[in-house]
């Protein structure tokens, strides 16, 4: 129960790496706010971190729309009075394709989604944080953000945007108690992978030296570790989980 008395926010919380997360965060005694666009699936992830104890809400929110975050940050302090860990999941992975293929409207949907919407949690995290005295803000990157991965450039371009920000969101704020973390997951079984299994690029990506994909729980650990006070001096990384993925 590391996480007693903690609020927990989590966008893209309806699915895969930010449901899991949600479970462990509620394990752990956080009361969680759950937003997505999927209502009904953000609404399943609250029954199950009921399931194991604890305690959360839905809220609906759209990452992309700045109105929408802002409300989601200030809904879940009207609700519970603060917000002491944040993880910025929400994702897209849109289409495999070569870089001219793509179309105007593709590139924006996916910058938006990935990396706008990062800054936009930021932009009313932060400042909640600074209220309060401090905070733990974990933003979803990817191991697409440290290197290359075939047919997938805006995807790698918005998450290693999200590397840089986090860099740069937590040299600017360390000094105020806030830790600005990232992950950058490898192959994770859900959804967005099984999507991307679809295309035929996918065999020509390298596999990860650990030989297998990995698993949500294994994100959600990584999420809490940064989140906790055992990580109390870990500001500003970029963490790799991604089964030695970026090691060659
Ligand atoms: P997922 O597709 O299972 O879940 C993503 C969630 O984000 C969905 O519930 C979706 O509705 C929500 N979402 C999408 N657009 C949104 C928006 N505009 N506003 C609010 N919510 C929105 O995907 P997964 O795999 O759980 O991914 C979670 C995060 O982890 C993403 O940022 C993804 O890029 C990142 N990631 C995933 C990897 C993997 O192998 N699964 C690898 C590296 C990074």
């Amino acid at each position: 129960m590391q996480f007693a008395g903690k609020v927990a926010l989590i966008t893209g919380g309806a699915s895969g790496i930010g449901r899991e997360t949600a479970v462990l965060f509620g394990r752990e005694g956080a009361v969680v706010v759950v937003s997505d666009i999927l209502v009904q699936e953000g609404e399943e992830t609250v029954e199950l971190v009921r399931a194991v104890g604890g305690s959360a809400t839905f809220v609906h929110c759209d990452v992309r729309n700045r109105a929408e975050v802002e409300f989601l940050v200030s809904r879940t302090v009207a609700l519970y009075g603060s917000l002491d860990c944040a993880f910025n999941n929400a994702g897209v992975e849109g289409r495999m394709a070569a870089l001219p293929e793509y179309e105007e409207d593709e590139w924006d949907s996916i910058i938006d989604t990935n990396l706008k919407g990062v800054w936009l949690c930021m932009k009313y995290e932060i400042p909640q944080m600074l209220k309060q005295g401090g905070g733990s803000i974990v933003n979803a990157a990817s191991a697409g953000g440290l290197v290359g991965l075939t047919n997938l450039g805006p995807y790698c371009a918005s998450k290693g945007g999200v590397v840089q920000l986090t860099r740069t969101a937590a040299v600017d704020y360390a000094r105020y108690n806030i830790r600005i973390n990232a992950v950058c997951p490898g192959g994770i079984v859900t959804d967005m992978t099984l999507r991307l299994r679809q295309y035929p690029q996918m065999k020509r990506m390298p596999k990860a030296p650990i030989a297998r994909s990995g698993e949500v729980k294994e994100v959600a650990g990584a999420v809490l570790w940064l989140s906790s006070e055992a990580a109390s001096y870990v500001n500003g990384i970029c963490l790799p989980v991604d089964g030695a993925y970026t090691a060659f």
